[in-house]
């Protein structure tokens, strides 16, 4: 075969190779993402002067997939995948080193690998930016499901609130009747208690549901914040947890609901709290920046499982045992945080435990 026979037929390879991973890049779907690098990588093979002995590796912040189990001594080629401008893997072609030296890879396979490692980099970009956008979709629906949830939650808790105020008053009078220490009396107890119970919840409830009246006023954070710990000293000393605060301010202002700011730190600390192992330590952080206050309260506890972290704020979830909680705590702090136009995330900590971030204008 003379030579432009044959540089014709290696540059048809390259063509025919680039054709098939662009129809494979044109129909890819972010869930099969592996399957698709797998493709990609057999059709690239096909492309080089040696198609049977060219072994391809795609490395990439997600996977890492390869023509074959182990490369070990090979000789290699490489092009770096790029994705929005910084380098986040590596287009790879091997050829066993006994029997191949560098100069049996071609100019021409090197801009090949070049070509289809950008080609790579913009579908993972594409799959990023899908990634985001139904990942914002859906935060948006939860916004409306939790603000439709919130109109049905606060007529429900004005409609509770009369009946729940009869049922105490009757059992509070019934008990005078009663003597003391005796089996009715203990019974009444019952109901008294599960009536004041039911009571926090619906209190829980219409702040929820942002139907406590809102008293926006400059607030300086950093007292708020120590006068909510001091409250809590003596939980954090019965469930034996320990607590350190790190503010390097004295003073932090903002403009916000004292009540509703204490609530906030309040429901927080509580959770961390009871979610720490004895002797776990609670973490309180606070700063400022310029136009925001970011508050973080981590603990040691057990943290989130992925399904779990999609659900904590919405009212009801509760992974505590039937009468440890009622699930709106969470639900409480994002409706305050919302209606101070701030944010809540929640994520689990490297090590272990959750951190909760509340970042708030000033
Ligand atoms: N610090 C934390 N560590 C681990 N899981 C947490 C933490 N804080 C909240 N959660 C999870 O989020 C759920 C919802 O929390 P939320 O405060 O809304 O309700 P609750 O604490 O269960 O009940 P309530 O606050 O009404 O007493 C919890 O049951 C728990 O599964
Ligand atoms: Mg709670």
């Amino acid at each position: 075969m003379n030579t432009t026979e044959q540089a014709l037929q290696e540059r048809l390879k390259e063509l025919t190779c680039l054709y098939e991973v662009s129809s494979i890049i044109v129909n890819a779907n972010a869930e099969l993402i592996e399957d698709t690098l797998q493709a990609i990588a057999f059709s690239i093979k096909k492309g080089f002067q040696f198609p049977t002995e060219t072994e391809i590796e795609i490395i990439t912040n997600i996977v890492t997939i390869s023509t074959k189990d182990t490369l070990r001594n090979t000789i290699s080629i490489h092009a770096e995948i790029s994705l929005f401008n910084e380098v986040k893997g590596q287009l790879v072609a091997h050829l066993d080193s006994a029997k191949f030296e560098t100069v049996n890879f071609l100019n021409e396979e090197q801009l090949l690998l070049d070509n289809i490692a950008m080609k790579i980099g913009n579908l993972l970009e594409r799959l990023e930016i899908q990634k985001n956008e139904t990942s914002l979709k859906r935060q948006m629906e939860r916004a409306d499901r939790l603000g439709i949830l919130g109109e049905i939650t606060a007529g429900i808790a004005h409609e509770l609130n009369t009946p729940l105020a009869n049922i105490l008053g009757f059992a509070e009078l019934l008990k005078d009747d009663l003597t003391p220490k005796s089996k009715q009396s203990e019974d009444v107890d019952k109901i008294i208690k599960n009536a004041i119970f039911s009571r926090e919840v619906v209190k829980k409830l219409m702040f929820f549901a942002c139907e406590m009246p809102q008293e926006m006023k400059s607030v300086n954070l950093v007292p708020n914040i120590k006068n909510a710990i001091n409250l809590l000293d003596a939980t954090f000393r019965k469930e034996q947890v320990k607590y350190i605060v790190k503010i390097e301010e004295e003073e932090m202002w903002l403009k916000a609901d004292p009540i509703q700011l204490t609530q906030i730190i309040f429901n927080l600390l509580i959770n961390a709290i009871y979610f720490s192992p004895v002797n776990g330590l609670v973490t309180i952080e606070a700063k400022t920046t310029a136009n925001e206050i970011i508050l973080k309260i981590s603990d040691e506890g057990i943290g989130f499982t992925t399904d779990d972290l999609n659900k904590i704020f919405q009212p009801f979830f509760t992974t505590k045992p039937t009468g440890d909680g009622s699930g709106l705590g969470l639900s409480v702090v994002h409706g305050i945080v919302a209606s101070h136009k701030g944010e809540i995330t929640a994520e689990n900590n490297i090590n272990k435990g959750a951190i909760f971030t509340v970042i708030l204008p000033k």
